[in-house]
């Protein structure tokens, strides 16, 4: 099983490591444009195997797609991170070239791989490569729903005073501060209602904070985080990869689901060796829809900037 993941900043480093430590893989190629620094992101991360105990081989190039030939499953993270006060909406100007190119070198070397997209905007970075590719579209998955939903079980777990292991959440909607859709009506604990350890005002609040996850942390380190997308873009790899049938929020292409056509937003899916399996359809209430169908207009408006 051959990995490639595109851009050896702090994001890709971790998911390349998330990868190497889960040990399913026989290998995985990090390519930056930066001259050395996939190599030694690389190198350094291989002078852990013997210390994490892992057998995966990571190799770095510095923009020779020739080293990712074959790859099953390629991710895509290069671009820019926001700084503190900016959306993620706002990095479309830089990462869209960016995006574009990065997957049509992969495809050309890859033909049947499975593409993995995290570059922001996510959603709409994650629509730039459906039209740059024309790939089948169950092998395009954007990663946020992932994010968000970890985020959205971490402040479950700190609301209730529950351990994580307790917990359990799923966010849908855009991978955006305003547009995500924590579904709190179905979060629960154990299967037990988060009505029932929480006030609704206390709700809202998780809720809330969950949306700015990402921008509260931006704040906090004056960058994007890296830690929790590297890890839930690695549950995405390991599920494809062993083809697990796992359920996740992604960002796929919509033709009718949920009312919605030619968008990419997130949605639960389930996962496995050929991409996107199956896309669930879930009973939304009126309000839920209103929320999906107002997130998806932020979308479209953020697709409205490509020239595709
Ligand atoms: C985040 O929310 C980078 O979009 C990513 O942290």
């Amino acid at each position: 099983m051959k990995i490639t993941v595109v851009g050896a900043g702090a994001v890709g480093a971790s998911c390349a490591e998330y990868i190497a430590i889960k040990d399913f893989a026989s290998e995985v190629v990090l390519l930056d444009i930066k001259e050395g620094y996939a190599e030694g992101k690389a190198m350094d991360l291989m002078q852990t195997a013997s210390l994490n105990g892992f057998d995966t081989t990571i190799s770095g190039t510095t923009n020779d797609y020739s080293k990712t030939a074959n790859s099953n499953i390629c991710v895509i993270t290069s671009g820019i991170p926001r700084k503190p006060g900016m959306t993620r909406e706002e990095l479309i100007g830089i990462n869209a070239g960016i995006v574009k190119t990065v997957a049509t070198n992969l495809i050309e070397h890859s033909p049947d791989t499975v593409l993995i997209v995290v570059s922001n905007p996510m959603d709409t970075m994650t629509y730039l490569v459906h039209k740059t590719t024309n790939l089948p579209k169950n092998r395009i998955i954007g990663m946020g729903g992932a994010l968000d939903s970890a985020r959205f079980k971490y402040r479950l777990a700190e609301a209730i005073g529950a351990p994580m292991s307790d917990v359990d959440g799923i966010v849908i909607g855009g991978h955006s501060d305003k547009g995500m859709l924590p579904l709190t009506r179905l979060a629960g604990r154990n299967s037990l209602p988060i009505s029932k350890f929480l006030s609704e005002e206390r709700i809202q609040q998780v809720l809330e904070d969950t949306k700015v996850g990402g921008a509260t942390l931006t704040k906090l380190l004056g960058t994007s985080a890296w830690y929790a997308p590297g890890a839930a873009v690695a549950g995405l790899v390991h599920t494809v990869a062993l083809d697990t049938r796992k359920m996740f929020p992604c960002s796929v292409m919509l033709e009718g689901e949920y009312g919605l056509n030619d968008i990419c937003i997130g949605v639960p899916v389930i996962l496995g060796r050929s991409g996107v399996q199956e896309i669930l359809e879930i009973n939304l209430t009126e309000a839920e829809s209103a929320k999906l169908a107002e997130s998806a207009e932020g979308v479209r408006k953020t697709n409205g900037l490509l020239d595709v």
